[in-house]
């Protein structure tokens, strides 16, 4: 399928969860069995062209993705969790949303010192969420050179941010301009 066609399979949602935002929603894309196998295709392809040990995901969209593409590798998956959910010590990065803060928190055993870890998820917006992994991936003894999106919003500026965190930047379509 080509980029287009996979485009046109992410629904828009106006005004959600408030006015004057369009939610790209996923759901219809993995919801499309040709769509998702793609999009999967596209990911693993991207994440391939350097060295990787591993992939990491952010939960919770960042597991349908980055889950499939580490299976699809054959490599490790890493999963990136919201607080609280690991029944083990972890380890945790804070960061600001736009009204208040959140936190990511990992196993600091999932990775081996210096391992390659490529970043998965399925959208970039403000880079908030990514830098964090990105920081506590690093915190984890990991080297993270590449992180992929299904969509980027170039609007709102992730993509420098990463960029200028030492991470470079794929997506696979881009919504701008609304
Ligand atoms: C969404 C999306 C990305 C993140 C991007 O996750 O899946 O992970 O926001 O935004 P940012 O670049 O501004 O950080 P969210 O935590 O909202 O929902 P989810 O649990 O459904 O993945
Ligand atoms: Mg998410």
């Amino acid at each position: 399928m080509s980029p287009e066609q996979l485009k046109s399979l992410v629904r828009t949602i106006p005004d959600f969860p408030k006015s004057g935002i369009q939610f790209r929603d996923i759901t219809t894309l993995i919801g499309h069995g040709e769509g998702f196998r793609a999009s999967v295709d596209w990911l693993s392809a991207e994440v391939s062209r350097a060295p990787v040990d591993a992939i990491a995901g952010m939960e919770a969209r960042g597991f349908i993705f980055g889950a499939a593409v580490a299976a699809a590798l054959g490599k490790p998956f890493i999963p990136i969790r919201k607080p609280g959910k690991l029944p083990i010590k972890t380890i945790g990065v804070d960061y600001a949303l736009e009204y208040g803060s959140d936190r990511l928190e990992m196993d600091p055993e999932a990775i081996g010192d210096g391992c390659h870890v490529a970043i998965v998820d399925d959208l970039l917006a403000t880079g908030g969420t990514a830098c964090a992994a990105t920081e506590l991936l690093r915190k984890a003894g990991a080297r993270v050179q590449t992180a992929s999106f299904i969509i980027d919003l170039p609007d709102l500026g992730g993509a420098r941010k990463l960029r200028d965190c030492s991470v470079e930047v794929t997506s696979l379509m881009q919504f701008e301009g609304d």
